[in-house]
């Protein structure tokens, strides 16, 4: 079997710029909830697990954890625009102070969905958490309370984000050899 790094063409955030800038993250967050009861970090799976065992390790403040799948695109590189919710929340959020922990955003059509979803289910607080942003590449516009890193327009994997399921425990966000993604154009 061949080595995973063999398919990386280059490494766009390293790991020690990854971990310094979810350690300031992480104090903002703690800064900005002081004096704020219960708080709850809800995952989106599965992009933003390696994230969210960082960020959630590195925050002062007690915390609830809970998780939410949600699929917006197939096997391949493109948002198709149409969110859906694969396994919903344990525990309800109605009065809790909710911080939406992502890997990336994209279009925007995921965490604008999730947003609209969740607020409609009465938290006391809901603001949002992205590893990663690319700008360029917003279709709708989500307020975005705290973000690791713009980066731009090339599809990044690592740290939790994969290519058809793959690559997501590499420990730094990388982005991978053309000929890689070939057998989607064939
Ligand atoms: P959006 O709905 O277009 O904002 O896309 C959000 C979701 O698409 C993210 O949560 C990721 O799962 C996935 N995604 C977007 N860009 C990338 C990328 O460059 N690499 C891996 N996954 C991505
Ligand atoms: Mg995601």
């Amino acid at each position: 079997m061949k080595d995973l790094y063999d398919d990386i063409d280059h490494v766009l955030i390293d790991e020690a710029t990854l971990q310094k800038r979810i350690q300031e993250l992480a104090a903002t967050i703690t800064a900005d909830y002081d004096g704020i009861e219960d708080l709850m970090l809800l995952a989106v799976l599965k992009g933003s697990y390696m994230f969210l065992a960082d960020l959630s390790r590195s925050l002062r403040r007690p915390h609830a954890v809970d998780f939410m799948g949600v699929s917006s695109y197939g096997g391949g590189t493109k948002s198709s625009g149409a969110v859906r919710i694969m396994m919903d929340l344990k525990e309800p959020i109605e009065g809790r102070n909710v911080v939406i922990v992502e890997d990336i955003i994209d279009s925007g059509h995921t965490l604008s969905y999730l947003r609209r979803t969740l607020l409609a289910r009465n938290p006391r607080s809901l603001r949002i958490c992205s590893l990663l942003s690319k700008p360029v590449r917003r279709e709708v516009e989500v307020p975005m309370d705290y973000i690791g890193f713009d980066i731009p327009d090339e599809f990044v994997v690592g740290y939790g984000l994969d290519f058809d399921e793959l690559y997501r425990n590499l420990p730094f966000i990388a982005v991978l050899k053309p000929e890689v993604f070939a057998h989607l154009y064939q």
